[in-house]
């Protein structure tokens, strides 16, 4: 991209730091053509059944005020749907997902779930700690997957909702016993959600434990910007702020190296459309990309459809971003209103460490001790992006 499409860019990203009613015609129409002020965020709950072992669940309805709703189960603290306005003011639910919770308790590619212990692959199931080794459940072949056969994914998370003038918040808590899927120590999660009048949907991570024990959270969502039914995502464009991923092998385990993104089809450092070198990387992108070295908030990845101007600007603090293609979806999975979701129906952005940590001594540390809190935050913002046509 030349300085000029890059001034451009920045120019039209200015739109993230707008709310929507200004920049969508519909909206000025109905809203902001009125002097009232901006209309406050607003929570609500309902019921969202029973667990096959009988445990009620709910649903908590964020909404923005803006034009943003976020809809989340205390099954698996999933985000079971995202709806947001594109740049005709037509709304769409952003996210894949299904509509009952008999759904969500059978199987399933981790549609919008909280993602742990560890989000992503152990080696084997196996790791050392402080002279100990830890045998934890493998789910994915050889490997452990996002925190194994009974992750955070299928907890009934307490659930907590809060309102301030400018946003609204879910808290959601959870205790894994000392043990759980292998699991050293008992760890006390929290995971909060809160949407703001703005369109931003901030993450805060934080645990505590008794023993030693690694620990990796992330949201597990599939967005797909034009609509969760609307098919492929391969026209959708990326922008990733990474200079290299983390490579694996066949199963998916780092090989503890870091490879450049320079003239690969991972560099996505200007922007590019999602499949425009996908048939490079068969099946897909499922790759963790290494973000710039900063322990503070700072952006990881910029997507927008550009027929819909649906934009989604994602900021972090975490080390890596997991961007997975959706390249095992393959139609069987039959999502909201019957939906059949085929490979590439969604992406994922999963803000996290890098795979494996336990077992790789050059990797940043993902071990939580007694004495430490873990913390950290995503934030999605959700606007409208003109640029790339
Ligand atoms: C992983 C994929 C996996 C998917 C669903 C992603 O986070 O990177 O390899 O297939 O989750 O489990």
């Amino acid at each position: 991209m030349n300085g000029r499409c890059s001034r451009n860019l920045i120019a039209r990203l200015l739109v993230f730091t707008l709310p929507l009613s200004i920049l969508c015609g519909c909206y000025m129409n109905s809203r902001a053509l009125s002097q009232s002020p901006r209309p406050s965020p607003t929570v609500t709950k309902e019921s969202f059944g029973i667990t096959k072992s009988g445990i009620p669940v709910d649903q908590y309805i964020l909404s923005s005020g803006s034009g943003v709703t976020a809809s989340i189960i205390t099954y698996g603290g999933i985000i079971r749907s995202l709806t947001a306005p594109g740049r005709d003011g037509r709304v769409e639910d952003i996210v894949l997902g299904y509509d009952s919770l008999g759904q969500y308790e059978a199987r399933h590619p981790y549609f919008g779930t909280i993602t742990g212990r560890f989000a992503n692959r152990i080696a084997k199931g196996s790791f050392s700690l402080d002279g100990k080794t830890y045998t934890l459940a493998t789910n994915n072949g050889p490997n452990h997957l996002h925190g194994g056969i009974n992750g955070f994914d299928r907890a009934v998370w307490k659930a907590e909702s809060s309102a301030k003038p400018d946003s609204v918040s879910l808290q959601l808590s959870h205790v894994s016993p000392d043990g759980d899927e292998g699991y050293p120590g008992t760890l006390d999660v929290t995971v909060t959600y809160t949407l703001f009048s703005n369109n931003t949907l901030r993450i805060d991570y934080s645990a505590t434990t008794d023993k030693a024990t690694p620990i990796n959270l992330t949201s597990h969502s599939y967005f797909n910007l034009k609509g969760h039914a609307s098919g492929d995502v391969l026209n959708q464009k990326i922008q990733i702020y990474a200079r290299s991923i983390v490579p694996v092998d066949g199963t998916l385990i780092p090989t503890g190296d870091l490879q450049s993104v320079d003239g690969t089809p991972f560099d996505f450092r200007n922007p590019e459309a999602i499949g425009s070198r996908i048939s490079q990387v068969e099946p897909g992108y499922d790759h963790t990309f290494v973000l710039q070295d900063s322990a503070g908030l700072k952006k990881a990845a910029l997507a927008w459809d550009p027929d819909s101007g649906r934009a989604l600007e994602v900021v972090t603090s975490q080390p890596g971003l997991q961007f997975y293609t959706g390249n095992f979806l393959d139609g069987s999975e039959k999502g909201k209103d019957g939906t059949a979701y085929n490979k590439y129906s969604g992406f994922c952005l999963e803000t996290q460490h890098f795979p494996d940590s336990p077992n790789q001594r050059s990797f940043p540390s993902t071990i939580l001790r007694p004495s430490d809190t873990y913390q950290h935050s995503t934030l999605f913002k959700f606007g409208i992006l003109d640029y790339g046509n």
